[in-house]
């Protein structure tokens, strides 16, 4: 097969890629990132790794330019403050990378309107309309939502991605970006072939639904998150709202089937977890306790990442140059794939400004 080969623009040839996106919707949140951040940075030790701001994304549902600029900020730095060493990993603003709008479009073109029509983030928002009793397809829904998979593909294939570390929730986006590259590669593969990628999702860690103040999945959209960087005080108040059973403090309590305990397990060290479960299955020990042990164990983590976030998500800080440093290597990578794309579809070959 008549495959070209790109030229990588940094690291060791022979290392697989990992790339995954965060959507600056909010700030981030213990969920994104026990479920996200720290099992990607982990992978990056092993990969040669990507990971980007999904602004482009977050434009589906966020339109208020403040609040898109400092969400933004704060994913990025957030990023930095969880470790991630940008001189190993890239780090970018994807609106920062042109090269991702255009090959969306080339790969919409080879994306079955069918399979959008099954994607879960289009049918999610259609099923709540049907529920708030207005038309199916009247809010919320543009088609920046309905054609949000073929974006992602585009992320995902112009930078010859092997495996996107994600939860659960996003595995059928994953799938459809790998769907787009297999019927793009069966008409225009032997002319140049992108790599049909995999989605890693990390099942052993349990961590795939860090629970939220009420109970269910930790979401933005659910308005039940506890923020990273919150203040001490905000964190605690969040805390203390955590729902729990009325169980008096000297019966014998279950922790199994507690949310609170939960993020206990999460984010305190092992050994405190398994000493603080005994205790509460022995009685004596009152919810009131738990979560007081949470606090202290959440604001001692994130104690030292903290200053970090904090000195990022200042104006005029370092981030910026970081995030514009990061896109351009983003594009040196992007250009060769993007350049096979235009080739094999029939687009003038070396485009000039
Ligand atoms: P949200 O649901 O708050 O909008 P995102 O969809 O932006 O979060 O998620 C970004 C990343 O964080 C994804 O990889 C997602 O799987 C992960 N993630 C989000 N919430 C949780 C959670 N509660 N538990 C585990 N992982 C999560
Ligand atoms: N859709 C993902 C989410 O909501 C974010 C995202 C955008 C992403 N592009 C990506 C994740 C590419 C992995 C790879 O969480």
């Amino acid at each position: 097969m008549n495959v070209t080969r790109i030229q990588d623009p940094g690291g060791a040839p022979d290392l697989p890629t990992s790339l995954t996106g965060i959507k600056p919707t909010g700030h981030p949140h213990l969920g994104n990132y026990y479920g996200a951040i720290r099992p990607a940075l982990e992978l990056a030790k092993t990969y040669r790794s990507m990971y980007f701001v999904a602004d482009g994304h977050a434009l589906t549902s966020l339109k208020n330019a403040e609040q898109f600029a400092e969400y933004s900020r704060s994913v990025a730095a957030t990023w930095i403050a969880a470790g991630l060493d940008p001189a190993r990993t890239l780090l970018y603003r994807q609106s920062d990378v042109p090269e991702t709008y255009e090959l969306a479009w080339i790969l919409s073109c080879f994306t079955a309107k069918g399979l959008m029509n099954r994607a879960h983030a289009y049918k999610a928002a259609r099923e709540k309309n049907r529920q708030a009793g207005v038309a199916d397809e009247d809010l919320g829904v543009n088609m920046g939502l309905f054609s949000y998979p073929v974006l992602m593909a585009a992320d995902i294939l112009l930078m010859r991605t092997d495996v996107v570390p994600v939860g659960r929730d996003q595995m059928q986006h994953v799938e459809y970006a790998s769907d787009i590259a297999k019927s793009y590669n069966s008409q225009f593969g032997s002319t140049y072939a992108l790599l049909e990628p995999r989605a890693l999702v990390d099942d052993s860690a349990a961590l795939n639904t860090v629970p939220g103040t009420d109970g269910r999945k930790m979401s933005k959209s659910l308005h039940n998150t506890i923020p990273l960087f919150a203040s001490p005080g905000e964190v605690a108040a969040l805390i203390a709202r955590i729902r729990t059973d009325s169980t008096p403090v000297e019966a014998p309590k279950n922790p199994d089937d507690s949310a609170l305990f939960r993020l206990v397990e999460i984010v305190a060290d092992p050994e405190a977890a398994r000493d603080l479960g005994d205790r509460l299955r022995a009685g004596g020990t009152g919810w009131g306790e738990v979560k007081k042990a949470l606090t202290a164990a959440l604001l001692e983590t994130l104690a030292p990442l903290r200053e970090r976030y904090d000195a990022l998500v200042a104006p005029g800080s370092e981030l910026d140059d970081m995030l514009a440093h990061g896109a351009m290597r983003a594009r040196e990578r992007a250009l060769p794939v993007l350049e096979g794309v235009r080739t094999a579809v029939g687009f003038p070959r070396g485009r000039k400004l």
